[in-house]
């Protein structure tokens, strides 16, 4: 487990490879975040959804059919019966891939040479109740960062739609930092946040385009601005200018350069 380092902040976005640098490799691979360390990101993104067996594994969609070569709804399949399947090579550019655990993405995250956040996102809690948090909790104190000093020095962010799980997350885990999703100006600008006690709020792109006095409203009542999935240089500049804390995207080398000059 890498040292807890203060991630610091230089004024301008800092960039979170989202599902890895997904735009060039396959989504949530190993090669996917390689690829997003090399290029220098400060943050990766992965969503984790439960197996059968109740492992967290990082796959964006309900069911495997998109990106392996299998078919099914990982929720009904077990870890090894996901092993089997192949997560690379559907993309254009991938080589055959199995799939990640979370415990194999955090072991990766925490042990690269420069501090990098790892942003989680749990998919679809409220199937399991309250047990993708509780897994999920299991899995940071294991690898010992469930507890950070603050929110600053946090190598974990729990993030989610769900204002439930990250009302789970406040409770048990109160020092890890939380960013509540949104796709709507009525979640992120209301009291959801506040009432969840998120540190972040995460609206998309289209989100903040629409409504971008979001990240000031979010400033004044102490939270950060997590930007999602921002792939062009005009957003890029937008979230420059507003002062978003952290841009999720799929071309971290691309967007990293555009920031030099933005
Ligand atoms: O980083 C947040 C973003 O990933 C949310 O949307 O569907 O890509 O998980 P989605
Ligand atoms: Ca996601």
């Amino acid at each position: 487990v890498g040292a807890v380092e203060k991630v610091s902040r230089s004024g301008k976005p800092a960039v979170v490879a989202h599902r890895g640098a997904s735009g060039d490799r396959p989504e949530h691979t190993l090669a996917a975040y390689e690829l997003a360390l090399a290029q220098g990101a400060d943050g990766l993104e992965c969503d984790v959804r439960l197996t059968a067996d109740h492992e967290l594994v990082c796959v964006h969609d309900r069911t495997v059919d998109r990106t392996s070569n299998g078919s099914g709804i990982v929720s009904e399949m077990t870890l090894d019966q996901l092993r089997e399947l192949d997560f690379g090579s559907w993309h254009s550019a991938g080589d055959p891939a199995s799939i990640l655990t979370l415990r194999e993405l955090l072991t990766l995250t925490l042990d690269w040479r420069r501090p990098v956040r790892l942003f989680i996102e749990t998919k679809h809690p409220v199937r399991f109740g309250s047990l993708v948090e509780q897994k999920l909790l299991e899995i940071l104190h294991e690898f010992g960062v469930a507890t950070p000093p603050s929110a600053d020095h946090s190598r974990a962010v729990v993030i989610s739609f769900s204002s439930a799980g990250v009302w789970r997350i406040r409770r048990h885990a109160p020092m890890l930092p939380t960013i509540l999703l949104g796709d709507t100006a009525r979640v992120l600008g209301g009291s959801a946040a506040t009432a969840v006690g998120a540190t972040g709020i995460g609206p998309s792109v289209m989100t903040l385009r629409q409504y971008p006095d979001l990240v000031d409203r979010a400033a004044a009542a102490g939270r950060v601005t997590y930007c999602w999935t921002v792939d062009e240089l005009v957003d890029v500049q937008l979230c420059a200018d507003l002062g978003v804390r952290w841009l999720a995207t799929n071309h971290p080398a691309r967007v990293r350069d555009w920031l030099v000059t933005v």
